[in-house]
């Protein structure tokens, strides 16, 4: 991150008592103020309904940083600095008067600074209180500078193609398309956005990414925790809107879209939507057969209980909300014709990782005798998201020694060996990227509907037909076997970061 030359920025978070804000907003903006990457002058706005000391708010404020921050407890003297900037303001989020006197706030901040400050209005709140608080900001002319005022939209964006659209609708009514920034915090992850350069800044990979040299590719995002207290939200969600139509898709994305023209927001994202846009639409044969959904029931992770979803707080005990979801899509452009993509996310599963693998295709003769060799396996490269961040590229060697074996090797890069700077966490450099006004890494509207008309086909599928029997998967596996299943069709399994030198799940050799 190079530090921030930004002019001077007014912050107000609506909701900014809320649990985003705690967890992760302010532990965010604290660690950029603390980094140098704030300009000098700068105030957040925590907006909420509720009375409040300002002793109180930074209390509260305090105890979320010392919690959650990824450079661990606060200094107090920096805190008593950053806590200079961080103002409680009690307003309801539909009244009128919370809003004139927002108003009146940042303009006298303005006149105080001397210039016009940028203004980011960041949306942590309830889908239903979007509507008011654009009416509002837009009635007092608070978003009017195009260039300088953003507003920042936290999902769910919709809960499906319409609502989507309608809220789209809705925000570009009342600002510019360059003024919304949509957050997908997986498109924060270091190792996310290192995937452009990965792709883009070295020259060896290019000419194998694609259909002739890759037979596949896989992404999971997997969870070993449950919905943790978020029953309410996810009974509405499912893993299918929680995971699927904004993060996995978006790694997928970046896996496959083309070398944009230039690092400008516009074309990154242009590349982006083409590839949504080139997902071939599945049809209701493969929305049943190449969708897998699953409901985790009781049982244990890592030795400790988990209660089945529907015994969990706020879930209908006959919910048929899934928590797991596996499915193949294909992307019908030049350079993946034929290619499937399978992509899985779940709850409750075995452990906590986040990869993207591209299984590459076998050599077109094999010179080895095949009993030299131990494991066929053809070349992988293994991206690995979190909570290992790193890159590893199995491939064949021979093994020391007076006659010929070939055993599959690793080549890795880590995070952990090359850099000692410990790594931003996903709100702090998009955060950063809001008050830069850069919005390579935030989703268009298009792009939000673009995803949103790639799961359309399995959402109305999944109306019209009875879930299967739930719960279907045990707390701690890898999910059902009909995931399993559906991987091995294609004459594979699923991958998994090789574990202490031992590689596992081993792709099965085709016939
Ligand atoms: C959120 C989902 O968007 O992402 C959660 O709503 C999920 O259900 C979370 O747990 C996963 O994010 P991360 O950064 O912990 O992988």
């Amino acid at each position: 991150m190079k530090k921030n030359e930004t002019k001077s920025a007014n912050i107000v978070i609506f909701g900014g008592k809320g649990d985003l804000a705690w967890r992760k907003l302010i532990p965010a903006f604290y660690n950029l103020y603390t980094h140098g990457y704030l300009p000098a002058q700068f105030t957040i706005y925590g907006v909420h309904y509720e009375k409040m000391e300002e002793a109180a708010y930074e209390k509260h404020l305090l105890e979320g940083v010392n919690t959650f921050s990824r450079s661990g407890k606060v200094k107090k003297q920096e805190w008593k600095k950053f806590t200079q900037h961080i103002f409680y303001f009690e307003g309801d989020f539909t009244a009128d008067d919370t809003f004139r006197r927002l108003c009146e706030t940042l303009t006298a901040n303005d006149k105080a600074w001397g210039e016009r400050a940028i203004r980011l209005f960041y949306y942590s709140v309830a889908p239903r209180f979007i509507e008011p608080i654009s009416l509002f900001l837009a009635k007092h002319e608070l978003a009017n500078d195009t260039s300088m005022d953003r507003i920042v939209v936290e999902k769910p964006f919709g809960s499906d193609l319409h609502t989507a659209h309608e809220l789209n609708q809705l925000l570009t009514k009342h600002f510019k398309e360059k003024q919304i920034f949509r957050i997908d915090h997986y498109l924060g992850k270091e190792t996310v956005q290192n995937m452009m350069t990965f792709r883009f800044a070295n020259i060896v990979y290019e000419s194998v990414w694609n259909h002739n040299y890759i037979d596949h590719v896989q992404i999971t995002v997997a969870e070993s925790m449950g919905v943790a207290g978020r029953g309410n939200y996810y009974e509405q969600a499912g893993a299918l809107r929680d995971m699927i139509q904004n993060h996995l898709l978006q790694l997928l994305c970046i896996t496959a879209m083309e070398p944009p023209v230039s690092m400008d927001s516009e074309d990154i994202r242009n590349k982006k939507v083409d590839v949504l846009k080139s997902v071939r639409p599945l049809t209701k044969t493969a929305a049943k057969e190449d969708v897998i959904r699953a409901q985790y029931g009781e049982g244990k992770v890592n030795g400790k209980k988990q209660p089945a979803y529907r015994k969990e707080k706020n879930v209908n005990p006959r919910s048929t909300t899934e928590t797991f979801v596996a499915l193949k899509l294909f992307i019908d452009n030049w350079r993946w014709q034929n290619v499937p993509f399978y992509l899985r996310t779940g709850k409750c599963l075995e452990k906590s990782t986040s990869l993207i693998v591209i299984q590459f295709k076998e050599v077109p003769h094999s010179l080895f005798d095949r009993k030299t060799i131990d494991d066929p396996r053809p070349n992988q490269l293994i991206i690995s998201i979190q909570p290992e961040m790193e890159i590893t590229l199995l491939f064949h060697a021979k093994e020391p020694g007076v006659k010929l074996q070939i055993k599959p090797v690793e080549m890795d890069f880590t995070y952990k060996e090359s850099y000692t700077a410990a790594v931003p966490e996903a709100y702090e450099t998009l955060l950063l990227e809001v008050l830069e006004g850069d919005a390579s890494f935030f989703m268009r509207a298009d792009q939000v509907e673009a995803a949103w008309k790639v799961v359309t086909p399995i959402l109305e599928l999944w109306k019209k037909e009875a879930a299967p029997r739930f719960p279907n998967y045990a707390p701690g596996s890898w999910g059902p076997r009909t995931a399993d299943a559906l991987i091995k069709q294609g004459g594979c399994d699923w991958t998994l970061l090789p574990e202490n030198g031992i590689i596992k799940n081993v792709m099965k050799k085709r016939k």
